[in-house]
């Protein structure tokens, strides 16, 4: 392997250090590139800059893997659950079981919410986006717990800052739902573990006795496992470049769960959903929605097509599709239109010339919509789903950020503005 690159600037030679990882990915360090010859590296997007280096999770996009910690998502989704995934990514291991009952029982322990929440809960009004109403109560937290906002704290209070976030997130979760329709709130049942808790908040009333359904439970188990980490995206980048100021875990994930929200990245589970009704209520003719995502004029997308860095197939969507089969199939909803056109939109994009050339495949939104509808779950919660899944994975980033040192996060740019101008009164504007 190369040590060393040589950029020639103006006939110098200038020495980049290569950085190689575990598995190969290569990189030029740039570090020093500015001071050296005054200038910077553009890269509209990051689509081609790491921009730290991280042992939590592998990808590679071109071949279609997914691995936390070196374990492959497929052995996880089928042999794991969701907090000792949520452990793994934390804690770099899987757990011993005195450490799995552990971290489960202090996550249980947290799981109430302080009374003062339901107040400002409250205050939403009942047409608020759960999302919103996530992102403020989990800032919410800065307040109710004043210690971690300090910029160093030990490792006693992270722990406890860690378990009190995956355990509240889930009531907040629940509770945004239930304020969303006027419902009573439900408090959680430190019996149930962590997805049919969060299941029973969700759709329990204090009326009637709630059933928890076994299939719905590990199909959530799964779900949340496939969305617990996926290395420097949009959310988990805003996380660190937040927390690099040496802002809160709580503060951090907070502005992570604004970013998810928005439609080209955990938005689009919901966007899915609205897309296939729209369709349906279209009279569902499949094509003239694939003519119109072809159309440079029409800036209509298909929404769960394409992504990032998958551009072979995403390892998530094929779990998750063998998933959605079985619990349509459990649930007696095999016959659903929605899956129906679903399925039609999926054949005639993978074999359209347009898709197949822009290697557009299915991403994980695409099926985890049509589970979560199956499930249950009403549309507007489908990205808060997706922030629960994913929250191991951002406090996991968080805290190697800050154990690494890293320095705070502050991109470059080339100014493209005005040259300099004299101030103009207003009475002399034209
Ligand atoms: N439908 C139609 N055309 C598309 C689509 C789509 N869903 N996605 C990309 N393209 C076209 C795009 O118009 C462009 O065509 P051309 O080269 O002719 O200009 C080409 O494919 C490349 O697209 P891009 O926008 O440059 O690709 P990107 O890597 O910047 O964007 C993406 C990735 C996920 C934002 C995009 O594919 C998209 O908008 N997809 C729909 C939204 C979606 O499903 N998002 C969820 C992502 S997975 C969950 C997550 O990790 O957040």
């Amino acid at each position: 392997m190369a040590e060393s690159a040589e950029l020639i600037l103006d006939g110098k030679s200038i020495s980049l250090p290569v950085i190689e990882g575990t598995e190969h990915e290569k990189a030029f360090d740039i570090g020093k590139l500015r001071d050296q010859t005054g200038y910077v590296t553009l890269d509209s997007g990051y689509k081609n800059t790491g921009a730290t280096k991280s042992a939590i999770t592998f990808l590679d996009g071109e071949e279609g893997i997914l691995r936390y910690r070196g374990y492959p998502i497929e052995q996880l989704a089928e042999k794991s659950n969701f907090l000792e995934v949520a452990y793994l990514l934390i804690y770099g291991a899987l757990p011993t079981q005195a450490e799995f009952d552990n971290f489960k029982y202090q996550i249980t322990q947290h799981t109430l919410i302080h009374e003062d929440i339901r107040k400002i809960l409250d205050g939403f009004p009942s047409s608020a986006h759960p999302m919103g109403i996530l992102s403020s109560l989990v800032c919410s937290l800065t307040a109710f717990y004043p210690k971690s906002i300090a910029p160093e704290i030990s490792k006693e209070e992270l722990d406890l800052n860690i378990v009190r976030l995956m355990a509240k997130i889930s009531t907040i979760a629940a509770w945004s739902y239930k304020n969303s329709v006027g419902h009573p709130l439900i408090y959680p049942r430190n019996d149930l573990d962590y997805c049919a808790n969060f299941l029973y908040m969700m759709f329990s009333f204090p009326t009637e006795k709630y059933e928890i359904n076994p299939v719905v439970v590990s199909a959530l188990n799964k779900l949340l496992i496939l969305h617990a980490d996926h290395e420097q995206n949009c959310s988990t980048s805003t996380v660190r470049l937040v927390g690099s100021a040496n802002a809160s875990l709580y503060g951090s994930v907070s502005a992570g769960i604004n970013a998810l929200w928005g439609p080209l990245h955990g938005g689009a589970n919901q966007e899915v959903i609205e897309m296939l009704e729209a369709i349906e209520a279209d009279g569902g003719d499949t094509s003239k929605w694939i003519a119109k995502a072809k159309d440079k004029n029409d800036s209509f997308r298909l929404m769960g097509f394409g992504h990032r860095v998958y551009k072979n197939f995403d390892p998530r969507a094929t779990i998750i599709k063998k998933a959605a089969d079985e619990v349509l199939q459990a649930l007696g909803l095999k016959d659903s239109p929605l899956l129906k056109i679903a399925q039609e939109l999926e054949q005639a994009a993978l074999t359209d010339q347009y898709f197949i050339e822009r290697k557009l495949y299915p991403n994980v939104d695409f099926y985890s919509g049509i589970i979560y509808k199956a499930l249950g779950i009403p549309t507007e919660m489908f990205t808060v789903m997706f922030a629960l899944g994913r929250l191991p994975g951002w406090i996991a980033q968080w805290k190697e950020m800050r154990e690494n040192k890293e320095p705070i996060g502050r991109p470059r740019q080339i100014y493209t503005g005005e040259l300099e101008r004299d101030y103009v009164p207003m009475s002399e504007r034209a």
